[in-house]
Formats: structure tokens, sequence, C-alpha cells
């Protein structure tokens, strides 16, 4: 028998009501879908709805058209079940906690007794041991995101959702990032749904890239990467990984009239 995907959209839409009195088409026709233990990049152009797609599969708001399925299921039932990891462009980390205080929250707010053991390792998977007792205003913007995925990370969730979870950092840190993001992800092989607007991000890290259109958005082209793992930095200067670069990101720019 065929398992159902991790992520299914089929025909998705998206209507919000603005303030005015009027109506934006966030979404149009949307189908996507990821298998388990993918790694997927969803790309686009600002306001293209990246956000909302990942706020439709994280069952935090419903679709106006279409459907939204997680492992065959309704997406809330996952969030509610605590399988469910999202860390955003902020790491919204809580400043009077420390960096174990920050990862075991996820502990606590699943009513769920803390494991500290499982802290612990999270902090070694994410090369901040010797930082346990630090706070976040003690740690850098690198660092900070690391407690964020470890924190995502806790509860062992079925569904990892990245929300241009480098996007607030320089250059050198975000590549950085992304080596220890690939070195995570290929440990645990969680299901990823990584939202990005940065198109080398997108390559060196999924298994497939999704490129939206501009508002309403729909997956105008998806792209099978084709480099092997582990990924080196050596390959963002591959003359292949340019060219799948440079097409992508013509993809994303606006149509020549
Ligand atoms: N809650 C909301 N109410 C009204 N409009 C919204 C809301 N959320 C998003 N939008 C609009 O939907 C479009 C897509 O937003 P978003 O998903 O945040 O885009 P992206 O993440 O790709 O930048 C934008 O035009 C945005 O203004
Ligand atoms: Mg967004």
């Amino acid at each position: 028998m065929l398992s159902a995907p991790a992520i299914a959209l089929a025909g998705v839409g998206k209507v919000f009501a603005t303030e005015a009195g009027g109506s934006v088409t966030a979404l149009s026709g949307v189908d996507l879908t990821v298998a388990t233990g993918e790694f997927v990049a969803l790309i686009g152009p600002s306001g293209c709805g990246k956000s909302t797609i990942l706020r439709l599969v994280a069952g935090l708001d419903r679709p106006s058209e279409g459907t939204v399925s997680v492992h065959g299921g309704d997406p809330e039932a996952l969030c509610r079940a605590h399988k469910l990891g999202f860390a955003f462009q902020d790491a919204a980390l809580l400043p009077w906690l420390d960096v174990s205080g920050n990862i075991a929250m996820s502990f606590r707010l699943a009513g769920l007794a803390t494991d500290a053991q499982r802290v612990a390792a999270l902090i070694d998977l994410v090369g901040l041991a010797g930082f346990e007792r630090a706070r976040p205003d003690e740690l850098s913007g690198g660092m900070r995101q690391r407690v964020a995925i470890a924190r995502a990370l806790a509860l062992e969730p079925e569904l990892l959702l990245l929300d241009e979870p480098f996007g607030a950092l320089d250059a050198v840190t975000r590549r950085q990032m992304n080596l220890e993001l690939q070195r995570i992800w290929s440990a645990a092989r969680t299901t990823t749904l990584l939202v990005t607007h940065a198109v080398d991000e997108a390559l060196f890290l999924a298994d497939r890239v999704a490129v939206m259109s501009p508002r309403p958005g729909r997956i105008a082209e998806e792209v099978t990467v084709p480099f092997g793992r582990p990924r080196a930095p050596a390959l963002l200067r591959e003359a292949a990984f340019h060219a799948l670069e440079d097409r992508l990101t013509e993809a994303l720019l606006p149509e020549a009239g």
C-alpha cells in the first residue's frame, strides 16, 4: 500500500479580507506534495504567499478552496499531537530563560515533563555545548537561530516548517547555518519544508525546490536538485550550481513585458 505523502496541497486557494472591505487572493490553484523524509524548499517573490502556505500546513489557518492534508489527515491533528516543529525568521526566544530553558519550553507548552537528556542531546546537535546557561542576549544571531531550531526539534516532530529562518543573518553566518541545518537534517531526516528567498540556500539544502509565481501565488515550477549529499561548501563554486541558481533566479524575476 502506498502511504500518504507527508504534505499534500491540492487546488489550494486562499483569499483574505482586507480592512477596507475588499479582498486579496493570496494563493490560487496551489498543488504541492512533500514525501516523508524529503526536504523541499519554497522560493518566490515577497508577498506571493509562502508564509500563508506554511500556516495552512501548520493548521494555523484554513484554505478558502482546495485541500491541505498532512500524513493524509487534518493538519491541526499534527499540531495538537505536538508533532510539528516551526521556526521563524525571528528566533523569538524567551529572554529571561537560558538556552536549556528555551528548548525545554517545548515540553512545558505540550504539558510534558522535560526530558533533560533530550535537551542536552539537542544542544549538542546544534553545536551549542557549553552555552546551556547562556541567555539569548549573550548569544549571536546565528546561535539564537540554532536554539530556535533545537526547540522546534525537541519533541521529535514529524514535520519541520522553517519560514526564512536565516533571513536576518549576515551572509557568512547564513552559510554556516546552512551547513549546520544540512548536518541536523541528515541526522534526523525529518520531513522539512523551508521557505527562503535565497536561491543558493534552497539549492544547497533541498531535495526539491518549488518556485512560486507572484501573487496570487501558485507553484510555477518544481526542480529536483541534482547534487548528491552530503554537500560541501565547494558546491557553491561549481558551474552546474551557478547555472541552476541563475535559472531559478531568473524564474523569480517579473516577466519581461
Ligand atoms: N491575515 C492576513 N490578512 C490579510 N492579508 C494577508 C494576511 N496574511 C497574508 N496576507 C496577504 O497575502 C499575501 C501573501 O502573504 P504571505 O504569505 O505573507 O507572503 P510571503 O510570505 O510570500 O511574503 C500578501 O499580499 C499579504 O499581504
Ligand atoms: Mg513570508
